[in-house]
């Protein structure tokens, strides 16, 4: 679909980037040209995306960091400007997440999730924008989001309100940062099967086929279907988007919210009775 050649130039640090969605986001990014450099808080996560990495011939830059720490943040920020030069793209794709009744959460447990995904995604677009605007970088931030940012979801509640606070961060900074030539966007991913998500919120395998089911595609994402629209989105392809989310989700959020689309299970011979009364 793109040019071999598409993010060269891009300098671009992906928290979180070591598993998951992140880490095929890392391995797209580094095939179309782009220098990546990935944080996270456990070491083993970063050792093996680096190996996986440097196996098919490419070199990232890893730092532990726990991005709900704004110092830590500055010091890994640092430390990979120090090696690779300026950043111009920063990806928030860390977070957290669990299912629990909400009536069961603590107030850490609450804290933990924001923590990560809310104040964790601002201070990273706040350190990068502050560097990006004193020195005339054209940047752009890419956040991850989830589709219940919109219409929040029942045993997901913190993680709904970091990613509706993560919306609302995308869509001002646009507004407000524009014009400085920094671009703000984001994407919604529906379900794809990663290990951190499957084993913090399916409670059984069982589940995987009520997600299918309930998806108007009957299946899930695949972490290439969100790799490739991040790629066009920090790219300069994209240059005029700003403040924009893309949802990818096979339909899944629209498929549950409208009156009738359970007439898919209408029987055949009912829609004839229907047209002829
Ligand atoms: C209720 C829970 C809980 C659970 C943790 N807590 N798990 N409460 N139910 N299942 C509470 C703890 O009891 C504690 O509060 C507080 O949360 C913090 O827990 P810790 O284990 O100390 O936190 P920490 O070690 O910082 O780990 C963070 C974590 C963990 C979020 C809890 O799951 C993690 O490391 N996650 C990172 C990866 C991840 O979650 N990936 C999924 C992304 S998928 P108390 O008061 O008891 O001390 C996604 C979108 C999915 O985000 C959308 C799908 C469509
Ligand atoms: P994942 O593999 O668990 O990714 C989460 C990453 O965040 C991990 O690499 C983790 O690494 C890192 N992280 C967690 N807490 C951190 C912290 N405090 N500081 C720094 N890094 C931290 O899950 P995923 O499914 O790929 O999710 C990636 C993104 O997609 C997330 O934003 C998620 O909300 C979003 N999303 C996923 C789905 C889905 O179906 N999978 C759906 C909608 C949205 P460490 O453990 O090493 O810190």
């Amino acid at each position: 679909m793109f040019k071999n050649n598409l993010l060269e130039g891009k300098n671009i640090l992906i928290t979180g980037g070591g598993t998951g969605l992140g880490k095929q986001m890392s391995e797209t990014f580094l095939k179309l040209g782009a220098s990546v450099s990935i944080i996270s808080r456990r070491e083993s996560h970063l050792i093996e995306a680096e190996k996986y990495f440097n196996e098919m011939g490419y070199r990232i830059e890893a730092e532990k960091c726990d991005v709900r720490n704004p110092d830590e943040l500055k010091k890994a920020i640092d430390a990979i400007e120090g090696k690779t030069g300026s950043i111009n793209v920063l990806v928030n794709n860390a977070a957290g997440n669990f299912i629990s009744k909400t009536e069961d959460l603590s107030p850490k447990a609450f804290d933990t999730i924001i923590g990560i995904v809310l104040n964790g995604s601002s201070y990273a677009s706040l350190e990068m924008g502050k560097r990006w605007i004193k020195n005339s970088v054209k940047g752009t931030v890419l956040s991850i989001v989830a589709t219940y940012a919109w219409t929040g979801s029942g045993y997901v509640v913190p993680s709904a309100v970091a990613k509706a606070g993560v919306l609302a961060l995308t869509r001002s900074l646009a507004a407000e940062w524009g014009h400085y030539g920094i671009r703000t966007v984001a994407i919604a991913p529906g379900a794809f099967k990663t290990e951190g998500a499957w084993s913090r919120l399916l409670p059984g395998e069982q589940y995987e086929n009520e997600i299918i089911e309930g998806n108007p595609e009957r299946r899930l994402g695949t972490k290439e279907e969100i790799a490739v629209i991040a790629a066009f989105l920090i790219s300069d392809m994209a240059s005029y988007i700003n403040g924009e989310v893309i949802t990818a989700d096979g339909g899944q959020s629209l498929y549950g919210a409208s009156m009738f689309n359970m007439m898919e299970r209408l029987p055949e011979g009912v829609w004839k009775i229907m047209r002829q009364r």
